[in-house]
């Protein structure tokens, strides 16, 4: 055997006889060759550190996010939506003036270009939210001349429309699938109450823009969630800004990850139409090992902090609707869960029964998580490409090695193959 063959670089020879073998009666991996050495692997990426960045922090144990070194219990309560995207795009909080250029430069980018809208007219009857949000983002970029180009200033621009158009993306959507008018942006209105006017056609009451502003905040940024990480990993190979944003919506829409909240809904709907008493509830899904939307992370072994705000939320929205069955309700569930499994809520419990007391649509739940989210993976598009390498982690391969080819006419069919394994 030559050095090459001792390293596993290329398999020794079979026998004819034993080439014509069918797949199952073919020696194993281990008869014919050494695999290679597994290398280290971690299901679903837990516990790897896959960048450096210095937009979002995460203490999953302690239950501390920050911003750009800004604690969520800070913002939360004070910041306004733009402030939040202003201080992940460029590492600062703004001064009044940086605060009204944003805000200017948002409202001025509202309205869809003209292949967008029409893509959007085509989709709204046919897709659903999440469907039609990733086909109308993918086309806000048609037609640029500067499609295919990086520089900071031109990665901004693009943030900065994105962000003020994926907004109106959503709520256009929902007008056309009404078939009411579209309800065009007003200038004037933050980011928050104009979402809410282009949606309902009613300018918002203050309270319920700020409800709005407080629960874009808390989605605005996460480190390196799913979405984040398709739409780094997409703006790592330097496919154009849009593609990114297109791979991260397209991630979002997944019921382990933005689609929770949705599901959240769905389940405290379910258990108030049977009546059922939500501790038995919880009680009946984990004995069948069903997982529980809106509960459990990745990162966070305690209570998601931004849950907290959002209970909060749930709680004034509720009692100032006169309605608090759903924030009560979820209250139950919070408590069963944590005694039966001891895990906690995480972003999308709460935000659930905020979204329904406000009358927004159950479906527009996961889209209205990427009207904010939108800022934040744009920040990580702008510090990928600022210090770019190509993402491209490796498999532990546990596949076999060595096979020999087999002419088609003596390949065995599928099912006696399978029939020749059993
Ligand atoms: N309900 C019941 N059990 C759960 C839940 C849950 N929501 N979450 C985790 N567990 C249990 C699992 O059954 C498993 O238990 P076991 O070890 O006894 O088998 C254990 O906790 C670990 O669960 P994993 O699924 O391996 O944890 P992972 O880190 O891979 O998943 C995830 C995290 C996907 C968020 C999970 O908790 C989940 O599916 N939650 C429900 C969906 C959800 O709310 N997603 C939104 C997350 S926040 C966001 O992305 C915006």
């Amino acid at each position: 055997m030559g050095d090459a063959e001792a390293l596993g670089a290329s398999p020794p020879s079979q026998s004819i006889k034993e080439q014509w073998l069918w797949p199952s009666q073919q020696p194993s991996l281990g008869a014919t060759m050494t695999p290679p050495a597994s290398k280290s692997s971690s299901k679903g990426l837990e516990g790897i550190v896959a960048a450096q960045s210095s937009i979002c922090f995460i203490d999953g144990d302690k239950g501390i996010l920050s911003y750009r070194g800004y604690d969520i219990n800070e913002l939360a309560p004070n910041a306004t939506f733009e402030e939040v995207v202003y201080l992940l795009w460029h590492g600062h909080l703004p001064n009044r003036e940086e605060l009204e250029g944003l805000r200017a430069k948002l409202a001025a980018n509202r309205e869809l270009p003209p292949v967008a809208l029409k893509v959007l007219k085509d989709v709204a009857a046919s897709m659903g939210p999440m469907d039609a949000l990733r086909t109308t983002v993918s086309a806000l970029g048609a037609g640029r001349n500067d499609a295919d180009k990086y520089t900071v200033e031109i990665d901004m621009q693009k943030a900065v429309e994105t962000t003020a158009q994926l907004a109106t993306i959503v709520a256009y959507y929902h007008r056309l699938r009404m078939g009411k008018p579209l309800v065009h942006p007003d200038g004037k209105l933050s980011h928050a109450a104009n979402f809410l006017y282009m949606l309902n056609g009613e300018k918002p009451t203050p309270a319920a823009e700020r409800a709005f502003d407080v629960a874009l905040v808390l989605h605005a940024d996460h480190d390196l969630n799913a979405s984040t990480f398709s739409a780094r990993v997409t703006a790592a190979t330097l496919a154009d800004y849009h593609g990114a944003i297109t791979s991260a919506v397209g991630t979002l829409k997944g019921p382990l990850h933005g689609g929770a909240n949705i599901e959240v809904m769905k389940m405290l709907l379910e258990i108030e139409a049977s009546h059922v008493d939500p501790e038995d509830w919880i009680k009946h899904q984990l004995a069948k090992k069903r997982k529980i939307a809106g509960f459990g992370h990745r990162v966070y072994k305690t209570l998601d902090p931004r849950a907290v705000h959002l209970a909060k939320l749930s709680k004034s929205l509720g009692e100032q609707a006169k309605n608090t069955q759903w924030y009560e309700m979820s209250l139950k569930l919070q408590k069963a869960m944590k005694a039966e499994k001891g895990i906690d809520a995480n972003v999308d419990f709460f935000s659930a029964s905020s979204y329904y007391v406000m009358g927004i649509p159950l479906d527009l739940y996961t889209p209205i998580f990427a009207v904010s989210r939108v800022a934040g993976w744009s920040a990580h598009v702008l510090e990928q490409h600022g210090d770019n390498r190509l993402i491209r982690p490796l498999s532990d391969y546990t596949g076999e090695l060595g096979k020999k080819w087999t002419a088609i006419t003596k390949r065995s069919p599928p099912q006696l193959e399978a029939k020749a394994k059993a």
